[in-house]
């Protein structure tokens, strides 16, 4: 089955918070293709970061696809806030409540695309009763909290693992992988599978946003054509 091209998905998470709009421009004028916004409550992972307000926020600044990340305990109360704040598309993990097949069906009832996330320490088979729910699926390639983590390489098999599922399945989710992605491992990444790569500091910590992500993306799709 044809491949789709590659996504680049900037996590806001490691831009200057100081001047949030600008460095959502600079990605989005900069050829990201989706704006991830990673949403924290300090009890699902031991960090806070933002709100809806946020991407509120972030939804006025321009029309970037924006992908919500909500790394919260029972997401269930706060998924109609974050889609009437602009989410086009909102992932829960499945961690964060007993019921993830009712808080995928709020997300599809609101009209934002639904996602499903997974921890490193979770079986990618746990998905299997929710897999025809979702247009995607987060890997995590670190233990979610903080930008700047090291990625982990049994990230690798799990995304080969969940690929084959999609493929025997015949669903249609896209696979992104979130934590941890670089030059250096983007090409890899999607040989294993993945369709989304979120890059948080490999894309916001260096000196020209729109010639990294440039780049990730020529590596990305080098994995998908063969440089002759
Ligand atoms: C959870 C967050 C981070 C972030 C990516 O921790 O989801 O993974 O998006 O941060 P980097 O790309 O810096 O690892
Ligand atoms: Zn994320």
């Amino acid at each position: 089955m044809k491949r789709p091209e590659p996504l680049i998905a900037p996590s806001i998470l490691s831009a200057d918070f100081t001047r949030l709009g600008e460095q959502i421009d600079e990605a989005v004028d900069g050829g990201a293709d989706w704006i991830h916004c990673d949403v924290m409550d300090g009890h699902f992972v031991p960090n806070i970061s933002f709100g809806p307000m946020v991407v509120e926020a972030a939804r006025t600044r321009n029309d970037a696809f924006l992908d919500v990340h909500l790394m919260i305990n029972n997401p269930e109360q706060y998924i109609v806030q974050f889609a009437k704040a602009g989410s086009d598309q909102i992932s829960v993990h499945c961690e964060a409540t007993p019921h993830i097949h009712r808080a995928l069906q709020m997300i599809n009832q609101t009209g934002c695309k639904a996602g499903v996330a997974i921890n490193p320490g979770t079986p990618i088979f746990e998905l299997e009763p929710i897999l025809h729910m979702v247009d995607l699926v987060i890997v995590m390639s670190v233990n979610p909290g903080f930008g700047g983590q090291k990625f982990i390489k049994q990230s690798y098999q799990r995304i080969e693992q969940l690929a084959r599922l999609r493929n025997s399945g015949g669903h249609p989710f896209l696979i992104e992988v979130d934590g941890g992605v670089t030059l250096e491992n983007a090409r890899s990444i999607i040989a294993a599978g993945a369709d989304v790569l979120v890059a948080g500091s490999s894309i916001y910590r260096t000196d020209s946003i729109a010639d990294t992500i440039s780049k990730m993306r020529k590596n990305a799709q080098s994995a998908l054509r063969p440089v002759v």
